[in-house]
């Protein structure tokens, strides 16, 4: 069997208290918000990639969208199966990785939110492919013109936070825009070494125009905190609206 990823470890370790992250609470906001972005009818097929605990997935089958939900940790999707049929809705759970899977099927809608797998490294992903491979494949997914909605780390801030220190004692490498770190994925297990990447603004409209996408929109994305406003460069998160061109 293949080796579990350390994303998938650490999530399918967290998964049990997923849900009390502060930064889930604003779920029905998000997905008003998604909505007016995606300018999409219910009835519309939306992709949700790094789905987790399928918060945004959920709400939105409740409101008439045909949700499928890909996620590496097949604990997350556990319990997003089960608050699913709590719920009464289906949505279609799929064990998968993002920068791998393929679907025959072509989508409405994309969402990729809180990092959901852009920006989650596992100890051997390149920097650069990892992400191009996930925009690729999120790029195959969507119907022509259709659009995407993601929040991924802001690179700004990252540069703004770390100290020439973190550079020479290898916590932030400025070259590829990673930052490790150590985190206990819950109270009493031992922590585990986690590579994040962050992306700036100019770096994100290559990406995307490489994956065949072009960026509509770059805006404040920290979880909580959702604005059609100017990048803040301390701010987390980043919010890109793109759309398949
Ligand atoms: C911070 S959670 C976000 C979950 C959800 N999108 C939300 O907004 O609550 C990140 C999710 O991405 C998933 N993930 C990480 N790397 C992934 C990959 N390569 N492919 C698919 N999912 C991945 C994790 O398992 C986790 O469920």
């Amino acid at each position: 069997m293949q080796e579990k990823s350390v994303w998938e470890e650490f999530f399918d370790a967290h998964a049990p208290i997923y849900e009390q992250n502060e930064f889930t609470k604003n779920t029905l906001r998000e997905v008003d918000f998604l909505l007016e972005e995606l300018q999409l009818f219910p009835g519309a097929s939306i992709l949700d990639v790094g789905c987790g605990t399928g918060r945004h997935s959920i709400e939105l089958a409740k409101r008439g969208y045909a949700l499928t939900g890909i996620d590496l940790s097949a604990q997350m999707l556990a319990q997003a199966a089960e608050a699913a049929s709590a719920a009464g809705v289906h949505v279609e759970w799929l064990h998968s990785d993002a920068a791998s899977f393929s679907l025959l099927k072509q989508f409405d809608g994309v969402i990729c939110l809180c990092e959901g797998a852009f920006g989650l490294l596992g100890s051997r992903d390149d920097p650069f492919s990892h992400p191009l491979a996930i925009l690729s494949n999120i790029c195959k997914s969507l119907k022509p013109q259709a659009k995407a909605v993601f929040t991924v780390l802001n690179g700004c801030a990252m540069i703004r936070k770390h100290q020439n220190k973190d550079v020479e004692e290898g916590r932030f490498d400025p070259l590829t825009m990673v930052e490790v770190s150590e985190h206990a994925p819950r109270e009493g297990l031992p922590a585990v070494r986690v590579r994040e990447r962050a992306f700036v603004p100019t770096e994100l409209i290559l990406l995307f125009r490489l994956a065949g996408m072009s960026v509509v929109n770059l805006w404040g994305g920290t979880a909580g905190n959702w604005g059609r406003r100017l990048i803040d460069l301390d701010e987390i998160e980043l919010m890109v609206v793109a759309q398949k061109t």
